[in-house]
């Protein structure tokens, strides 16, 4: 059975409701709610989110955020961290942007009410995590670091008076009659808010959405990381890049082979303050795969780990921290701590048991250096983009960096030029139906089969027809709307994933294990044409 073509909209009724804004912000992470604070200088800015303020995976970062603060370090040597844990294909200009503008917007971010910890010396500390040669990555709380960043960031955006629609998943991108952004379409539910189906109309607007991580069984995104940004700009016609690398961390806690949704993460930083990897019979073998060992690009040791598991067929490895002792563990660890012992696991005197699960969306909608996408008006920033920092393989702690670095500078693009006047959109009701809401299970467990870190073509074709055959004739909902941006994300990250004929960054393809072919050094880049999607090879210069 032909699929069906995937429409240009979500089927919803007409808008029950209309807001104006100079600038509607969607998500509410650190990229979304920077940009929403720094946009404010230009007009009125609406922020909506899909749950509460503090539902995305910002708060859920442990680990903290990278940036060259050390006296000792510097923007070059990041660069160079960036750019080898990218393995040929980041953007050297974007990451150039990201590591020497990171510094001082730590600091604004400072400024704004973040309490990083401090050393004895009074500097904010500085850990170590994958594939980082040097320590430089700023935490907050031990390993809370994103909590506390929400928490400065949403105490800030409360004090302007920023408008904010909670609980609004939002459908589709609205357009004036010349292609440019004019709004969204959104649906909310929320006692005190507009109900149903409504429409924001906006010349700006700003995908800052998070990630797709629920494409996936099991995954370290919160339940809203469903693909929502990346699927309208499909099918708003903008550019995706890079979907291709979806990075799998590797030690996220096993809660046995059945474990599904959200899992514990255990933080790069345990291993960067020394924890080792080690299998059922405690050997390191890390050790001698890597100059970093267990602190290499977290790819290596994901596939390291995925190895070492079918060499010795134990369906998890462990991390060995019993040494930290209890003080250190409540100190530095202490969200980690109550994780494991929530789940029966002492990691003062138990070895943690860990396994990769999906993790982080290296690719997304394509933009310029200013978060600009292919569609105008229509900017991106946050795991929502591709900004081309991260290349094949995020490097650690890069993400919370990328998505504050580049909200900054699409507030500053947004402010350089007048705003256009609140545009004229069509509001009516988009007819059709939509996959059967059952069909999020099944788009997870072809993706979980086919297209984690070990890939291959016949697996890969399997998933594109599994996927093609899910269909449905469910009524507009929100289980149906999110299903229909889960099966349009997969499907998306599969005509990539099979065209990548390669082993590179965070994917490994067991039918081409030479890693890093030159031939593939460039981008695959999609879209959704005439309701098919489209993806074409750029070569890198
Ligand atoms: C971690 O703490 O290991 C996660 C940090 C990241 O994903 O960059």
């Amino acid at each position: 059975m032909a699929p069906r073509p995937t429409p240009r909209a979500l089927a919803a009724p007409a808008p029950g409701w209309t807001a104006d804004a100079d600038v509607v912000v969607i998500g509410s992470g650190i990229a979304g709610l920077v940009a929403a604070l720094r946009c404010r200088a230009h007009g009125r800015v609406l922020l909506v989110t899909k749950a509460l303020l503090d539902a995305g995976s910002t708060r859920w970062a442990q680990g903290g955020i990278a940036a060259a603060l050390d006296a000792d370090d510097s923007p070059a040597d990041h660069l160079a961290d960036t750019l080898t844990a990218g393995v040929g294909v980041c953007d050297e200009a974007a990451v150039r942007v990201l590591v020497t503008e990171g510094p001082d917007a730590v600091r604004r971010l400072v400024d704004l009410g973040a309490r990083f910890d401090l050393a004895a010396s009074g500097e904010i500390s500085l850990t170590r995590e994958g594939g980082h040669h040097r320590r430089r990555i700023a935490h907050a709380g031990g390993d809370a670091t994103g909590a506390e960043i929400s928490r400065a960031l949403r105490a800030a955006l409360k004090e302007t008076g920023i408008e904010v629609i909670e609980h609004a998943l939002v459908l589709d991108l609205l357009k004036d009659g010349a292609g440019r952004a004019a709004g969204v379409t959104l649906h909310v539910m929320g006692e005190g808010q507009p109900g149903g189906v409504g429409a924001v109309r906006a010349p700006a607007v700003v995908l800052a959405t998070g990630g797709l991580g629920q494409v996936f069984s099991a995954t370290t995104n919160p339940d809203v990381s469903t693909g929502d940004g990346v699927a309208l700009a499909l099918r708003a016609g903008a550019e995706v890049s890079d979907l291709e690398f979806v990075q799998f961390h590797p030690t996220v806690l096993w809660l046995g082979p059945g474990a599904r949704g959200r899992q514990p993460l255990v933080s790069e930083a345990v291993r960067g303050e020394g924890a080792y990897l080690v299998d059922g019979s405690g050997e390191r073998f890390m050790v001698g795969r890597h100059e970093l060992a267990e602190l290499a690009p977290r790819d290596i040791v994901a596939k390291g780990i995925m190895n070492r598991m079918r060499e010795t067929g134990e369906p998890c490895m462990y991390l060995d921290a019993r040494h930290f002792g209890a003080d250190m563990w409540e100190r530095r660890f202490p969200t980690i701590l109550a994780a494991c012992r929530d789940h029966g696991i002492d990691p003062v005197t138990d070895l943690i048991p860990v396994l990769p699960a999906a993790h982080y969306a290296s690719g997304g909608v394509r933009t310029d250096l200013d978060g600009r996408t292919s569609v105008p008006g229509l900017y991106a920033c946050g795991e929502v983009a591709c900004t081309g920092v991260h290349g094949a393989n995020r490097l650690a702690s890069n993400s919370l960096l990328e998505g504050l670095v580049f909200a900054e500078r699409i507030a500053a693009a947004i402010g350089a030029e007048p705003l256009p006047e609140i545009p004229e959109a069509d509001l009516a009701a988009v007819p059709g139906t939509l996959p059967d809401p059952a069909a999020r299970g099944e788009i997870q467990r072809i993706m979980t089969a086919y297209t984690g870190v070990l890939r291959d073509a016949d697996g890969l074709a399997t998933a594109e027809r599994e996927l093609a055959a899910l269909g449905g004739d469910a009524e507009p909902g929100v289980a149906a709307w999110e299903t229909a941006n889960l099966h349009l994300v997969a499907s998306a990250i599969v005509a990539a994933a099979r065209r990548r004929t390669e082993t590179r960054g965070s994917h490994w393809r067991a039918d081409h294990p030479d890693r890093d072919d030159a031939a593939w050094r460039g981008h695959l880049v999609t879209r959704l044409d005439g309701g098919e999607l489209t993806t074409h090879f750029e070569e890198m210069a």
